[in-house]
């Protein structure tokens, strides 16, 4: 018997909690479908469809610590508080009554945060240095002790998920937000501990790693999400060579991270020139742990292209083939599919069965609604 097409993606993955039927994540995409920060029924209802059509992982929509400034957008979920985590806990059983497994990305966004926004439309953006990108200010700088309220923060939250029943944690340290925001250059201009070498600036996840791995035990999977780009700057690179790349990862690998999700616009794009590995295939490479990739899996345009997120694009199956070649050689371990499960609850059984021409293209109709 031949077998499947897509088999390299379909093989189960195991690494500690985690025990995936498939190699298949659903990439974390904020719905701000959530009223009152509560994801409700609607929001239960999407998670379930995905986990019914086949996909492996869910890492939810980013959801908010229980910092007074981590929320940057209205009607996202937060990650703590009675009435979400009640919402979170009836979407958890029904993913895994539907044979998936999921974890919560768990979001500060920073500096993002704008004047008026709640819950407390008082508080502030808390980042760094009190900077959304290089020379544009915005909000509070943070204090030892505002740094020490959010490593807490994320502490409590990957607590209560592993409560209610999680799989794991995926802490949100990509795209220009907090977390990212130690790590770059750009928006960290600290004189003390957190600032000024490659070290220094990777200290706050460090600390949330450890702080993490504290309060979860040994066998509870953590995740950490990161990229070179950001949204302030979608050309800036936190590493340009892959000795920065190997020196940014191996004090995160050492706290504790058990699998690194490598976030890219485009999979196939090499990071480094002189080989074709991508920055999940480098960051598999260089810290021995696993790695997910991502990046317009099932799209025709590119991830952000034309600063729109790709609205418009065609999810046909283009570069699945490319896909596959890649995991079976085991460049990376898992892949995130972000806007083609979006657009489609059943993506991944289309392209299983063969039924491809059947895939919804993608559109904007698809961001505004919890199809
Ligand atoms: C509507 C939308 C919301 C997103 N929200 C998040 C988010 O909350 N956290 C995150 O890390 N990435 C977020 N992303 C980025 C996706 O996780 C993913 O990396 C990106 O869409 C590229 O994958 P794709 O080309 O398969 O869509 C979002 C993307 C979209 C389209």
């Amino acid at each position: 018997m031949t077998a499947h097409p897509l088999e390299p993606l379909l093989r189960p993955f195991e690494c500690k909690s985690l025990r995936l039927r498939n190699r298949v994540a659903m990439a974390p995409m904020t719905r701000t479908f959530s009223p009152g920060y509560v994801p409700n029924d609607e929001v239960v209802g999407y998670y379930r469809r995905r986990a019914e059509a086949g996909v492996g992982l869910i890492i939810t929509e980013g959801t908010t610590v229980g910092h007074k400034a981590a929320n940057g957008y209205e009607r996202v979920p937060a990650f703590h508080g009675d009435a979400a985590l009640a919402g979170w806990k009836k979407v958890v059983d029904a993913v895994h009554e539907a044979g998936g497994q999921i974890i919560p990305q768990l979001w500060h966004v920073g500096a993002v945060r704008k004047p008026g926004i709640g819950p407390d439309p008082d508080v502030p953006g808390h980042s760094p240095s009190g900077l959304f990108r290089p020379g544009k200010e915005n909000g509070h700088a943070m204090t030892r002790e505002d740094i020490a309220d959010v490593v807490a923060a994320f502490a409590e939250a990957a607590a209560q998920a592993q409560a209610l029943g999680f799989d794991g944690v995926e802490i949100h340290g990509a795209h220009g937000y907090l977390i990212d925001q130690f790590f770059w250059e750009g928006t960290n201009q600290r004189d003390d501990e957190y600032g000024g070498s490659m070290t220094n600036r990777g200290r706050f996840a460090e600390e949330i790693i450890r702080a993490v791995r504290a309060a979860v035990g040994e066998d509870f999977t953590i995740v950490l999400r990161y990229s070179q780009w950001k949204q302030q700057d979608y050309e800036a690179r936190l590493a340009q060579t892959p000795e920065e790349l190997a020196a940014f990862l191996a004090p995160l690998s050492e706290a504790g991270v058990d699998i690194f999700h490598a976030s890219t616009r485009r999979f196939w794009v090499p990071e480094f020139e002189g080989s074709d590995l991508n920055l999940a295939g480098w960051t598999r490479k260089l810290t021995g742990k696993p790695a997910m990739t991502v990046g317009s899996v099932g799209l025709d345009d590119d991830f952000l292209n034309g600063g729109k997120m790709g609205m418009g694009g065609d999810a046909s199956p283009q570069g699945i083939d490319e896909l596959v070649r890649r995991m079976a050689a085991d460049e990376f371990d898992l892949v995130a599919v972000g806007r083609a499960l979006l657009v489609d609850p059943q993506w991944l059984q289309k392209l299983v069965d063969g039924r491809s021409d059947e895939i919804k293209p993608f559109t904007k109709a698809a961001l505004m609604s919890l199809s």
